[in-house]
């Protein structure tokens, strides 16, 4: 077979991890070929091949980033762009097109694949946000950096007595905020999930300095308060119509210096979250699903996404992998409330 091979959507840290096992495994033990699509559907869409064998993928397994570059390009947003993306799968002669992406990329993969065009899917997001799986790669690397960002932010918290709030990434869910948070003992976690109360929050500080240590807040970039909205960059909308959050942690330095007099200062954590070298867990189970999404392929089983379960890789069907959003339950929310102010 000739398999085409793309990653879309924001990059995360274990794409090339993958690439890697599909290729190595697709190549070296079943005997098929390879061909790169760049920049996500963009590659289809326009006929943009890069060639991929073993030797391409030597040495990328700790990379960051992807070496077949990413985009949020939508092919069902452009004129004809399914019909694009067939005839250039036809042109390149591919069999089958293994997709690595979150909600977006593997969105447009179910579709797709409802159209006739045989398509396995791989699970990867910082965001950890798709429900078919225990846990998409990348997450596990997002979280670490937040961790020991807000180690960081301790030690000049204390030094300053100042409140120190901390904008995480995670889109509408919660998952980055509340596992980094948890780890990094931050004073109050907040998540989209659970529409926060200001002064709820400045009490938690206040009690936070009463005890003569000072406030880490770790806010996801979705929270918003229970009388407002969610904060964007205005006007900016990607191919998916998805707004851009980001701003919530200056809006909580204001109100908290607004209503408690203490010095407070905003760090949003951005695209660290996202670059640089996998931790082991998001390189082993990056691995582990490309070796399973290369399985797939081979057998014919189409149209499913590989997940874990427990340590189990499952195929789930690509259509309900995509249905809906993974969110943080509210159980597992007030387990890390226990630890607030
Ligand atoms: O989905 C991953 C993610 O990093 C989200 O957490 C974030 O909201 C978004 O992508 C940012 O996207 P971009 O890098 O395109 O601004």
């Amino acid at each position: 077979m000739r398999i085409g091979v793309l990653t879309g959507g924001g990059d995360c840290p274990g794409l090339n991890a993958v690439i890697r096992a599909v290729v190595r495994k697709g190549e070296g033990v079943y005997g098929h070929s390879f061909v790169g699509f760049r920049d996500g559907w963009r590659g289809p869409l326009t006929g943009d091949t890069v060639p991929l064998d073993t030797a391409a993928v030597r040495g990328i397994l700790p990379r960051g980033g992807t070496i077949l570059g990413s985009s949020r390009t939508n092919p069902y947003a452009a004129v004809d762009g399914p019909s694009l993306v067939r005839e250039n799968l036809a042109a390149a002669e591919i069999d089958a097109l293994i997709a690595i992406g979150g909600e977006d990329t593997l969105g447009v993969a179910a579709q797709l694949h409802a159209e006739g065009v045989p398509v396995v899917g791989v699970p990867k997001t910082i965001d950890n946000d798709l429900s078919a799986t225990d846990y998409t790669f990348g997450f596990d690397t997002a979280v670490n950096i937040a961790t020991e960002a807000i180690d960081r932010l301790h030690t000049t918290a204390e030094s300053h007595h100042r409140v120190l709030i901390l904008e995480v990434m995670g889109r509408h869910a919660g998952w980055i905020a509340l596992h980094s948070g948890m780890a990094g003992g931050a004073n109050v976690i907040l998540i989209p999930e659970r529409p926060f109360d200001f002064d709820k929050v400045c009490a938690f500080v206040e009690t936070r300095f009463a005890t003569h240590y000072s406030p880490i807040i770790v806010a996801a970039e979705g929270a918003t308060p229970i009388a407002g909205t969610l904060v964007t960059r205005e006007g900016e909308l990607d191919a998916f119509g998805h707004v851009r959050l980001q701003g919530i942690a200056q809006v909580l330095e204001t109100e908290i210096r607004g209503r408690t007099g203490r010095d407070a200062r905003a760090t949003v954590l951005g695209h660290l979250q996202r670059g640089g070298t996998p931790t082991a867990f998001d390189r082993w189970l990056a691995t582990r699903f490309g070796l399973h999404a290369v399985d797939a392929v081979h057998e014919g089983d189409f149209g499913v996404m590989v997940a874990l379960h427990g340590t189990r890789i499952d195929r789930v069907p690509l259509a309900e992998a995509t249905r809906e959003l993974k969110t943080v339950p509210e159980e597992l929310y007030n387990e890390a409330e226990i630890f607030f102010g």
